[in-house]
């Protein structure tokens, strides 16, 4: 299937090595300079001219699917505890800003639904399942949840869902042939098998890595199967050129405005 990020983004994207459009998809939204998954954050991201917002969903006790990347809540929030133990309306009591800098208290963490409805018409999302919501059920849990609000918001075609979690990834390949899809490279489930047949396996359109997991030979493995590889999180200038210039097809950054000037000087 073999879809790179930039075909799902409301622009044109960069162009980057050998003229290959380079995605600039803001890790949490602009997380460096916003807090963490935050409408505050995904606001940044469109201000920064980022391509993507990537952000990490859960569920709430009572079902909600959240935007929130820990499974504890006590590091972004003023809260304790797990965050899949509390309702929604329990969460909207917390302060999600405060924690960064003072000028953000009062965020909240918001719903999927708040977020693709700051997000639609202005910037593509990349969803990522979180481990912890995923059961063995593939019909009635985050991920058809997660598919259901994307087609209600009207961003199916600017819409990637990924995980770490190969169960979330075969459940949204289930669910819905047509919704794209990225495989987030674990050690644990590799098994020392190239990407190309991890995401073969898995039916995957893509596949994430880390910045230090993307091996020469895994890149080479990659091109020669023409899958897509976005890699995380890059923030320093350096790094975001060795990376464009090695040819990946989109890039995490928590400063995305960073990266969308490296572009245009690249
Ligand atoms: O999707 C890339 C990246 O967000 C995965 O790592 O821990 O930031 O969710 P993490
Ligand atoms: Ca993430």
């Amino acid at each position: 299937m073999a879809r790179p990020y930039h075909i799902f983004t409301y622009k044109k994207a960069a162009l980057g090595a050998g003229g290959r459009p380079c995605t600039i998809i803001a890790h949490r939204g602009a997380s460096a300079c916003y807090p963490e998954n935050t409408l505050a954050s995904f606001k940044g991201a469109i201000i920064q001219d980022a391509d993507m917002a990537e952000m990490d969903v859960q569920l709430t006790a009572d079902g909600e699917v959240v935007v929130f990347h820990d499974a504890k809540i006590s590091r972004c929030t003023n809260g304790r505890g797990r965050l899949k133990t509390h309702t929604l309306a329990q969460l909207k009591q917390l302060d999600a800003g405060g924690w960064f800098h003072e000028r953000f208290s009062g965020e909240k963490i918001p719903t999927l639904a708040e977020v693709l409805r700051m997000c639609r018409g202005r910037i593509a999302v990349n969803i990522e399942i979180k481990a912890d919501a995923v059961t063995d059920a593939v019909r009635g849990g985050i991920e058809e949840k997660c598919l259901k609000m994307v087609e209600l918001y009207g961003m199916c075609g600017h819409a990637v869902f990924s995980s770490f979690d190969p169960r979330a990834v075969l459940h949204i390949r289930q669910i819905n042939p047509r919704a794209p899809v990225a495989v987030l490279f674990d050690k644990k489930n590799d098994d020392g098998r190239p990407p190309s047949e991890i995401v073969a396996a898995l039916g995957a359109d893509s596949f994430n890595c880390s910045r230090l997991e993307l091996t020469g030979k895994r890149l080479a493995d990659l091109k020669e199967h023409n899958i897509p590889v976005n890699v995380y999180s890059v923030n320093d200038e350096e790094n975001m050129k060795k990376l464009i210039a090695r040819g990946v097809d989109g890039i995490f950054t928590d400063r995305p405005d960073v990266l969308r000037r490296v572009l245009e000087d690249f």
